[in-house]
């Protein structure tokens, strides 16, 4: 695939079927699959600019949004198998999957046999038996997609009665966030929309940029993939929070820890904030369970308003960072509560560009790992 305009990061010959983890990725397969990611963004740039020739005029193209603007995945099938709410991960990979011509099935929780207590390793085996080439998975459970992989690949532990047709390809998983342990493809748009901001596309080296990650980091997958992906492409990673939600043990993941956003904010080249996870927060004696995602207050942070006080990203707390920094949020947004809405709408935010980038990353992603050698 032509990659024009470009000096051409190292790159090798990927081998992983699946994508369970940024973790244990050497830089060298990080940057494989950005530059992989880098050559889709301009394929998606050139079917845009065919279609909407200027804002406002009539389509003159042919290049529809969700039509293939490459025949790599014609024939094959994706299964997006999300057992816990998404809006931008789903669609983005549904977007990619079209964008690369596959065939996108669509199952969730609720009108699925999941409701009738079907484990996640049956329902993946089960929708790979019927010939699914790839599934994209979300679990509540950390480890989930591991469990899947181990479950396909027929391990006995994991499923004692598994009975593979021996000459089919195993499928391959995709991990689209699981409980508290990874987001990969989260964490590589992440890294594609840093290093478009600091015009390091290039080669997709991060050293001398200082990132910081507020929020509740403890709970966050997105955060794991962040530390293991930019700390592997040379980034300084901070991690920001009250003790309870950014406690030092996070520092065995080769991050910083620092629970004064007001201190760290002069180093910062880029912030990424995170939304306090009240739904994986023990729920308080007399709370309602519904009422979590926006309850005042969890077991971890006395209330909202105090913890905004301290760590919510306004206006002025941008202004204190270095003059080119730039804000990132995964999404979805708590307006209000850890970022503000004039700050999430303003210049320095780049959340949009980073939904944007989710698509050429999940396009890498997927024609990578469906096209690696059989594990
Ligand atoms: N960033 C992210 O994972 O968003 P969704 O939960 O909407 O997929």
């Amino acid at each position: 695939m032509a990659d024009v305009g470009a000096v051409s990061a190292a790159t090798v010959a990927w081998r992983h079927a699946h994508l369970l983890q940024l973790g244990g990725l050497s830089d060298a397969e990080l940057r494989t699959v950005l530059v992989r990611a880098r050559q889709y963004a301009g394929l998606l740039r050139e079917a845009d600019r065919v279609v909407r020739p200027t804002i406002g005029a009539e389509p003159t193209g042919n290049v529809g949004p969700l039509e293939a603007v490459s025949g790599e995945l014609r024939g094959r099938v994706i299964a997006n198998l999300f057992f816990e709410d998404s809006t931008r991960t789903r669609v983005s990979f549904t977007v990619a999957a079209r964008r690369l011509g596959a065939e996108v099935i669509d199952l969730t929780s609720v009108g699925s046999s999941v409701s009738k207590g079907e484990t996640v390793g049956d329902t993946a085996a089960n929708v790979s038996a019927m010939g699914v080439d790839g599934l994209v998975i979300r679990h509540r459970s950390s480890g989930a997609c591991h469990l899947v992989v181990r479950t396909l690949a027929g391990d006995s532990e994991a499923m004692p009665d598994r009975r593979r047709d021996p000459g089919r390809r195993i499928c391959s998983v995709i991990n689209a966030g699981d409980g508290r342990h990874e987001h990969p493809t989260q964490g590589l748009l992440d890294i594609f929309t840093l290093a478009e901001s600091f015009e390091r596309l290039n080669t997709f080296d991060l050293s001398g940029l200082t990132v910081g990650i507020v929020g509740d980091v403890g709970s966050s997958r997105v955060a794991r993939s962040d530390i293991a992906g930019m700390t592997a492409l040379g980034a300084r990673v901070i991690c920001i929070g009250p003790p309870a939600l950014a406690p030092r043990s996070l520092t065995a993941l080769g991050c910083e820890v620092s629970h004064d956003l007001d201190a760290v904010l002069p180093e910062l080249d880029a912030l990424n904030v995170l939304r306090i996870q009240f739904e994986r927060h023990e729920v308080k004696a007399g709370e309602s369970k519904e009422n979590q995602p926006r309850a005042a207050s969890s077991n971890v942070i006395a209330s909202v308003r105090e913890y905004a006080e301290l760590y919510a990203v306004n206006a002025p707390r941008v202004q204190r960072m270095r003059p080119h920094a730039i804000v990132m949020h995964p999404g979805p947004i708590n307006r209000g509560v850890e970022l503000t809405a004039e700050v999430a709408d303003s210049g320095r935010s780049m959340v949009l560009r980073q939904v944007t980038h989710g698509v050429a990353v999940r396009m890498a992603v997927m024609s990578l790992c469906l096209s690696a050698p059989v594990s």
